[in-house]
């Protein structure tokens, strides 16, 4: 049976059940046929048992009456290559015999699987009682495996639900984490400020009246304890950065939900980027006209800003980072593409965990991603990573318009 590979796809179970009724003599196929009129099913006729096996790997059959006495190959052949082959080995049959009902035969035919056997001249109502039977086990198989399918698809649905939960549960406990630490770095934070603020103005007033009475040394201390001074301060604005960044990151709320395009965030946030990416980085960007989203705009921005930081960070030397907004039947996409080494699958997995990063003290606090995840949830979009096609990383985020974002 060569060949039937590429014809087994086109097998169909849909629509009504279908019999297969097999005999080399043309009125025997007639006459079945008006045997079993009237009973709910499709019929296929084979005149040999050669297209019998070709019909069978058409499509899907309740059951096969098969008639033994045939030239070529006999109707008990035709079963046994149909058993050979998974794809039809399930289908029932009945043999159809004129032989006298010698014991031997009638075990001949069960031994090669048959399901029955009927004599001829048949009984039209035992043919259509038995017909009858294995319509109705063909219905109840079918049943079984929409319920099977249906059951599937519902476990399928069932675990990304409680995927998702998890992770909106752990994001919600961490929000809430975060807000409490954001909040008790948050006072202590403004008072060292200030305080930090008056201790600088207090020592210029000093320096003004001192004029050049300190001794070297003194002299000395007191540069060093500017310079100090000028150094914590940078180190708070590090911590009031990380400060905002925490609040976003447990308050996504915030802000006004408007009309925005897409390409207006892109601009903006490449206006504040543009000290990183210098001569070093190209920075080309293709903009959908038709590009108004209702979105939290402010958000918006972060994400966007998060994911080309982190393109820039990527990219090693001279490099590229391509910016694309799209639209197609479903949402707007914003791609983010870079030319570097690409993320390795080793991490792949923990990207997007708050404060995981691969970079240096102070460079990163691994917050990026996770903000940016939470963002577009809060937009009802998806946010995925894939190794772009020449090398590097693209970072697309898609916001379907059923969010009721298509203005
Ligand atoms: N475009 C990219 N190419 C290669 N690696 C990336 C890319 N984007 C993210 N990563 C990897 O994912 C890690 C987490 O990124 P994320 O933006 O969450 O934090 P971060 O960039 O390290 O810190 P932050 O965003 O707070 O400055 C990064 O440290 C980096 O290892
Ligand atoms: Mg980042």
């Amino acid at each position: 049976m060569a060949g039937v590979d590429h014809e087994a796809e086109t097998r169909t179970g849909d629509g009504l059940p279908c019999v297969l009724v097999v005999d080399d003599v043309e009125a025997n196929l007639v006459a079945m046929q008006a045997l079993l009129e009237g009973m709910g099913c499709e019929f296929a006729l084979a005149r040999s048992g050669n297209e019998a096996l070709r019909l069978l790997l058409r499509r899907e059959f309740a059951v096969m009456l098969l008639d033994v006495q045939m030239p070529e190959m006999d109707g008990y052949e035709v079963a046994r290559y149909a058993r050979q082959n998974p794809a039809t080995r399930d289908v029932p049959v009945i043999f159809l015999t004129a032989a006298n009902r010698d014991e031997e035969r009638v075990l001949r035919g069960y031994g090669s699987g048959a399901v029955d056997f009927l004599f001829k001249p048949v009984n039209p109502k035992i043919l259509r009682s038995k017909v009858g039977v294995f319509l109705e086990l063909y219905a109840s198989r079918r049943e079984v495996q929409k319920s099977k399918r249906e059951l599937e698809h519902a476990y399928d649905e069932l675990q990304t639900a409680q995927a998702q939960l998890v992770q909106s549960a752990k994001m919600a406990s961490l929000g809430e984490l975060v807000a409490g630490v954001a909040h008790e770095i948050n006072n202590p934070l403004s008072f060292v400020t200030s305080h930090l603020e008056t201790v600088q103005k207090c020592l210029r007033n000093v320096e003004a009246e001192s004029g050049q009475t300190l001794s070297p040394s003194a002299e000395e201390s007191w540069a060093r304890a500017k310079d100090r001074l000028k150094e914590m301060s940078t180190g708070l604005e590090r911590i009031a950065d990380l400060v905002v960044k925490l609040r976003t990151f447990s308050r996504l709320d915030e802000g006004e939900r408007k009309h925005a395009s897409l390409s207006e965030c892109v601009e903006s946030v490449l206006t504040i980027l543009r000290h990183r990416t210098g001569q070093r980085i190209r920075v080309e960007t293709r903009f959908q006209p038709d590009d108004r989203v209702d979105c939290y705009p402010g958000l918006l921005n972060q994400a966007i800003m998060n994911l080309v930081a982190n393109a820039i960070d990527a990219v090693e030397g001279p490099g590229t980072v391509e910016i694309a907004t799209g639209l197609d039947e479903q949402a707007y996409s914003i791609r983010i593409t870079d030319s570097g080494p690409g993320i390795p699958p080793t991490i792949r997995e923990r990207v997007f965990e708050p404060f995981f990063t691969t970079k240096p003290v102070g460079l990163g606090t691994g917050l990026g991603l996770s903000i940016t995840y939470a963002i577009v949830q809060k937009h009802g979009g998806e946010l995925t990573l894939t190794d772009a096609p020449r090398g590097g990383t693209t970072a697309l985020i898609r916001i379907p318009f059923e969010a009721g974002n298509r203005s």
